[in-house]
């Protein structure tokens, strides 16, 4: 069979890493879908920066007509983050009846169900587990694992920055600043961390939980959301000779289809599991009426665990492409439920 041609915007942290493991797994990539997978052209912004991965200069762009209207390419990846221009990039991409593999929880909690309708329309795929919590597979769990259940509540630690810094302040007593430099060098943090430290990130992406956990449209204006930026080393220091562990923890609960979803710093006892979760990993809590507790755990930051799931949607997209099923497995919610006002 033909090669499949991919395009990707973008080639940071999370880009790089899908073409490393497109590479490096190609043996076993190619046992699933019974062909190869070839990286056509890629979106980037500087033409002239060096990268982390061997990449042919005639492969790389500044147009992103390139990529999306390029009539050679089947998929497209989309880690480039940002909303308003990803946006239009990616409506056009599927109009254009490409398959869509996003990390993207800025634009899936913001366009989700705008972007999953124009997939449906044009009969094409539109996955992104990598949107939250990194290289944990939460969302195929929720949607597939889970939906025999009514799920009730969903908890845990969904931004892998956050919980970077507040482990390093807590155990080593690193200062914030550096602390919040050194998860930027590694990938971890947003091009602005702002969103990772002042809790909106992980807002967004308890956004999506519920979407798919409730199956209903929630509001990002109605999530109640405290970030890290006001706690300081010494509320971490007494909070531990206390026996209690800081941890920036996402809620999101339904009672009687009302439903309710923040994000703030929480004081754990040092024996919860929760507690024991540290750096950039991070963990969920899935509670459902007949499954009872479950506990999903893993990396929920950097290259390789993202661009893992980034590149097993895409084997999705993939089988489905020589299933001719396309477009049929999306995930879309009824949204009959409402969120709970803030006086009820
Ligand atoms: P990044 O390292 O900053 O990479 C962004 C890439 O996109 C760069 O290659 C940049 O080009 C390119 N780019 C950005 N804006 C562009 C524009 N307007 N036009 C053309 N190219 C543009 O970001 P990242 O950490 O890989 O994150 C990418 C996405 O994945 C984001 O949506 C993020 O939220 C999500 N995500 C990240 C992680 C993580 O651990 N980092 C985990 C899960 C999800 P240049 O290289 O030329 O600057
Ligand atoms: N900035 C995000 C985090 C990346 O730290 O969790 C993963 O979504």
């Amino acid at each position: 069979m033909e090669a499949i041609s991919i395009g990707l915007l973008g080639l940071g942290t999370v880009g790089t890493g899908v073409v490393k493991i497109i590479e490096d797994h190609q043996d076993k990539l190619m046992h699933q879908i019974g062909c190869p997978i070839k990286i056509n052209k890629v979106l980037v912004k500087d033409l002239t920066k060096e990268r982390a991965v061997k990449i042919a200069p005639e492969m790389l762009t500044t147009n992103a007509k390139d990529v999306i209207d390029n009539p050679e390419i089947d998929v497209i990846i989309e880690v480039m983050g940002g909303v308003d221009e990803t946006r239009n990039y990616l409506l056009q991409a599927l109009k254009n009846k490409k398959h869509v593999v996003t990390a993207n929880k800025d634009l899936m909690a913001l366009y989700g169900s705008e972007l999953l309708s124009v997939a449906i329309e044009n009969s094409c795929d539109l996955f992104y587990e990598a949107s939250v919590a990194g290289g944990i597979p939460i969302l195929r769990s929720l949607v597939d694992g889970l939906s025999s259940d009514h799920i009730t509540k969903m908890m845990g630690i969904v931004n892998g920055t956050t919980n970077f810094i507040l482990t390093k302040m807590t155990k080593q007593g690193s200062a914030y600043e550096e602390v919040l430099k050194e998860a930027q060098r590694l990938g971890y943090a947003e091009t602005d961390p702002t969103s990772d430290v002042e809790g909106l990130d992980a807002a967004r992406k308890m956004v999506i939980l519920a979407t798919l956990g409730f199956s209903m449209k929630i509001d990002l204006d109605d999530v109640r959301v405290q970030g890290i930026t006001n706690i300081s080393e010494e509320d971490l220091q007494y909070a531990k000779q206390l026996g209690y562990t800081m941890k920036l923890i996402g809620m999101a609960q339904i009672e009687d289809d009302k439903v309710e979803v923040s994000v703030q710093p929480t004081l754990l006892g040092e024996t919860h599991p929760l507690a024991a979760v540290n750096n950039e990993y991070n963990a969920v809590y899935v509670y459902g009426e007949a499954v009872g507790e479950t506990m999903f755990y893993g990396p929920g930051a950097g290259s390789l665990p993202t661009a893992t799931s980034i590149v097993s949607d895409l084997v999705v997209v993939l089988k489905n492409l020589v299933l001719g099923v396309n477009g049929k497995s999306i995930i879309s919610p009824q949204f009959e439920k409402r969120m709970k006002e803030p006086n009820e």
